[in-house]
């Protein structure tokens, strides 16, 4: 008899796979990700400096991921470590910060990381003054001359870039260049943007002058769930590594770390050609919803997005909750942010073709078409034309 919640997990594929699936965060894995995610690593420890036996392949696996990480990533060291983007972020802020320190980062309410809120985050729990650098909600992006100013006047001990809704790149090379003055350090937290960055089609934190790059590997990149740190920093390398066991996590989850080694197998051989397809089919999305009139506006240039990411901005989390239920009725998921995600789609080898009709299927639903079986219609011929990954070894 099959165990309940196998059976859970069963009905959770079948309803999945007949779903337009358009979160940011999330992304499809190929079947040799899940051969690593669900192999003997799964049950198994591993720790360094080396403690537990029976780990001699593990070992070299974790090499190699690290190595493909510093390639794939353009970096000189990698630490593959990190279970989540959010404990990266956090291995990262507690090698670089005592408490008191403050960081500055994206204010939440423009999209920026929740775990950097003043209150009830990561930065709270280790001592940390969170403040926020000004920002251009009509452009999508810091201001940059405020932030200049504001970065001079308080000398923030990290600055943050990245967040979760983003849209354009940020000012990185302005930023280190200030930041570095007064020995401050900048991060760049590329969660939503890793596969980009992987793909050379967003921007180059560390070539432009980030000291740390962190983040998840699953959302824009080809997953599976964890998180990434890199740097080109030996000094900054040498500390963090000692601020995973026992300090921010234990068990690093090998199963993880291996398939993440495959994951950059799969970004090395096919990393810029989807990365510039998500990217062409987020503008084309977000052209076409906006001249169906919904609430897609384009920044001071004109621009619509240059990342994985439509924002569809219906002013916040709970007209964004009913958004998200309607489309759900006709199978298209999306989150309450409404931030609409091209990554999984591209995955499935959508083209223009395809990204019109999603777009005329969204269109109709948000714009109170009445009969669902027509959008259905849609969603289902999608679904049936892309059941296979893409971009795979
Ligand atoms: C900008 C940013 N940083 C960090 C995280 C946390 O990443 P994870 O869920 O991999 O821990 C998120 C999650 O959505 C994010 O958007």
């Amino acid at each position: 008899m099959l165990d309940k919640v196998l059976d859970l997990v069963q009905k959770h594929e079948a309803y999945r796979s007949s779903c337009v699936n358009l979160i940011a965060s999330e992304n499809v894995v190929s079947d040799q990700v899940k051969r690593a995610l669900g192999s003997d690593l799964a049950g198994r420890y591993v720790a360094y400096p080396k403690f537990y036996g029976g780990t001699r392949f593990m070992d070299e696996a974790w090499s190699l991921t690290e190595e493909r990480a510093c390639r794939v990533f353009r970096a000189k060291y990698a630490s593959v470590n990190p279970i989540g983007g959010h404990i990266a972020l956090m291995a990262t802020l507690t090698t670089l910060c005592r408490p008191g320190a403050t960081v500055a980062s994206i204010p939440p309410e423009y999209g920026g990381y929740g775990g950097l809120a003043r209150e009830h985050s990561m930065a709270s729990m280790l001592g940390l003054r969170a403040d926020y650098l000004p920002y251009d909600g009509e452009g999508y992006n810091l201001n940059t001359e405020k932030s200049l100013e504001y970065i001079a006047q308080n000398k923030p001990k990290v600055v943050v870039l990245g967040s979760s809704v983003i849209l354009f790149p940020q000012p990185v090379r302005e930023v280190a260049e200030e930041v570095h003055r007064y020995g401050g350090s900048l991060v760049y937290d590329g969660s939503h943007v890793m596969g980009l960055i992987a793909g050379g089609v967003f921007q180059d934190p560390l070539r432009e002058g980030a000291d740390v790059l962190v983040g998840s590997t699953h959302k824009s990149f080809f997953g599976p769930q964890g998180g990434l740190i890199l740097s080109n920093d030996s000094e900054f390398m040498a500390k963090l590594s000692s601020n995973f066991l026992h300090v921010t996590q234990d068990n690093p989850h090998p199963n993880r770390v291996a398939a993440l080694g495959v994951a950059l197998a799969e970004a090395e051989k096919w990393g810029a050609q989807y990365a510039s397809r998500v990217v062409l089919n987020s503008k084309r999305l977000a052209k076409l919803l906006f001249e169906e009139g919904l609430p897609v506006t384009p920044n001071t240039r004109g621009d619509f997005t240059q990342s994985h990411q439509v924002f569809l901005n219906y002013g916040g989390w709970e007209k964004g909750s009913d958004v998200r239920d309607k489309l759900e009725e006709v199978r298209i998921i999306v989150d309450a942010g409404v931030r609409v995600g091209l990554n999984e789609v591209t995955r499935r080898g959508y083209d223009e073709v395809d990204i019109e009709s999603l777009a005329h299927a969204i269109a109709l639903k948000l714009k109170g078409h009445e009969a669902n079986t027509d959008i259905l219609k849609i969603v289902d011929e999608l679904v049936e034309k892309h059941p296979r990954i893409h971009y795979t070894l």
